[in-house]
């Protein structure tokens, strides 16, 4: 050990959640504790932050996903029948656990997945236990309706667990995914086999571990593997009869084949391409921090509700612009673990490439110009992580896929608008649909907008993501399906039964 690591606090901190993710390489969540999976088979886990690995997660195939799934079957037979709110007190119980280690599993989540520990893994780990306590609180409530048909006949409605739901959830903020998918599905009465994403599996594993110290065993189960091999297979799997996913539009349309024949519900959490739109009447302060704030800098980007598409009115173009572009340089750049750092570095090389051939996919569209970032940062200490500057591009045609596609990292458009009904057709011309902003002071135009614009989650003056009781989701390529509120419980985690007692004379 150097000396600069005795004494460096962020490098000991380092070492201690590195010597973490170690414990928990090579092993999966299954039936109660931390198991080796059948396959012997294991791909490394990396930390972007430097390149280097800092673990192995077990390569699951279908013979594990099967041994997880029959687990859970087995498990969902008592789990079902636990008293609603008994299941609600367990996950509360769930939920403090949790709550006692967030500070581990911020820091090992910052360690495997680039986002900075002060601006995104501690928040996200205090969000992760309010979704655990959120879906608790509502065990209880899931109801059933009376009908009032005649004298003698009783008819009703109840609401049935579905069975084993099959969860596969992405690597942007994993412990958010996993509390918004498992703690809904469990409150409802269902079991959990869930597949974590490939480049982040550790601090979900190890929120599996916690859960094990409270839930009966098979109920909450982990594995890790690859989105073709393991993901796959847990969606075809028989026993499996629900998937809840969240990741990209083109694997969420796989997913919706994968189950066809078996015909069970999904929910798709897919991605966006979100315009952020400025009008001439919008409160300049407000509406430059809701562009910065819609660039989700503290996930360099990589947030499917982010505002990437930045129309502003030309009257306010120069006044909004000048403030975005000082306020993104002193946001500080560094090592995820460093509680100094507030933009921490994109998941792995392949998403940095994306987001460079998109740039220069940019720099080569005629009348394009890149008004900041565009490049990697200079600082020599992040040259081994995989961290890419903010950057907002200016004078993109809304043809180009620059403009179109969701490209998931620090990198966003704008434009300058005159005419309104343009610039909510460009708006609307996308084939995303999940989230939207407004910004004005006139309440007619922000309730037209509100009415005409395509997306599922729709904010004026204000931009902030979802959280538990903020229903969420999209229309179009952006997914089916809800997250987050009671409803989404009850639509999509348990299924509707209709009762008939008649005790009418005959
Ligand atoms: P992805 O959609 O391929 O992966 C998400 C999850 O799905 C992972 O756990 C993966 O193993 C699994 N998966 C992949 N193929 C599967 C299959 N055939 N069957 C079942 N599960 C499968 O996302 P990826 O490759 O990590 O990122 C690519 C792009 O996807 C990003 O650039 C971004 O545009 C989008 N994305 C959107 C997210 C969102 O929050 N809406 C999150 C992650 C990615
Ligand atoms: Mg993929």
């Amino acid at each position: 050990m150097s000396t600069a690591r005795l004494i460096d606090p962020v490098l000991q901190r380092m070492e201690a959640v590195e010597r973490e993710a170690k414990r928990l390489s090579g092993l999966i969540v299954l039936d109660g504790r931390f198991a080796p999976a059948l396959t012997q088979e294991t791909f490394d886990v990396e930390n972007p932050g430097n390149g280097e690995i800092i673990g192995a997660a077990p390569r699951c195939r279908a013979d594990d996903v099967d041994r997880a799934v029959q687990v859970a079957h087995r498990a969902f037979a008592k789990w079902a029948r636990i008293p609603a709110r008994e299941r609600g007190a367990l996950l509360l119980k769930a939920a403090d656990r949790l709550e006692a280690e967030r500070e581990g599993l911020a820091q090992l989540s910052s360690l495997e997945t680039g986002n900075a520990l002060a601006t995104q893994t501690r928040g996200e780990a205090t969000t992760m236990v309010d979704i655990f306590r959120f879906f608790a609180g509502l065990a209880g409530e899931l109801k059933g309706v009376t009908v009032p048909r005649a004298d003698g006949v009783f008819l009703y409605t109840k609401r049935e667990p579905l069975g084993v739901v099959g969860a596969i959830i992405p690597w942007n903020a994993p412990l958010m995914q996993t509390a918004t998918k498992t703690a809904a599905a469990l409150a409802a009465g269902n079991t959990v086999v869930l597949k974590t994403a490939e480049q982040a599996p550790l601090a979900v594993l190890k929120c599996f571990e916690i859960l094990q110290s409270v839930l009966p065993p098979g109920v909450a189960n982990a594995i890790s593997g690859f989105g073709e091999e393991a993901g796959q297979a847990l969606c075809e799997h028989p026993l499996v009869r629900k998937v809840t996913f969240t990741g990209s539009s083109a694997v969420g349309a796989r997913i919706l084949h994968a189950v066809a024949d078996k015909i069970v519900p999904v929910t798709a959490e897919l991605g966006g391409k979100n315009p952020n739109i400025v009008m001439a009447d919008a409160d300049i302060e407000r509406a430059a921090k809701g562009v910065i704030a819609g660039l989700r800098l503290q996930r360099q980007g990589q947030s499917c509700t982010a505002g990437t598409r930045i129309y502003l009115h030309d009257d306010v173009y120069e006044p909004v612009m000048e403030r975005v572009l000082a306020a993104i340089p002193t946001f500080r750049i560094g090592n995820p673990l460093d509680d100094a750092t507030q933009v921490g570095s994109i998941i792995s090389r392949t998403q940095r490439d994306r987001v460079e051939r998109y740039v220069a996919m940019a720099r080569k569209t005629p009348g394009a110009k890149i008004l900041i970032g565009g490049e990697r940062p200079s600082d020599p200490e992040l040259a081994n992580g995989y961290f890419y500057t903010t950057t907002l591009i200016e004078g993109v045609p809304a043809s180009s896929p620059v403009c179109r596609d969701e490209i998931f990292g620090p990198v966003a458009t704008v434009s300058r608008w005159t005419d309104f009904e343009s610039v909510l057709a460009e708006a609307n011309d996308s084939a995303f649909g999940l989230a939207a902003v407004l910004w004005t002071e006139n309440l007619r135009a922000a309730f037209d907008f509100v009415d005409r614009i395509e997306a599922g989650f729709v904010q004026v003056n204000q931009f902030s993501v979802a959280e538990a009781n903020i229903e969420y989701g999209g229309t179009k390529l952006s997914g089916t399906g809800r997250e987050l509120s009671a409803e989404s419980l009850v639509n999509h985690f348990t299924w509707p039964k209709t009762v008939i007692v008649n005790t009418a004379a005959q």
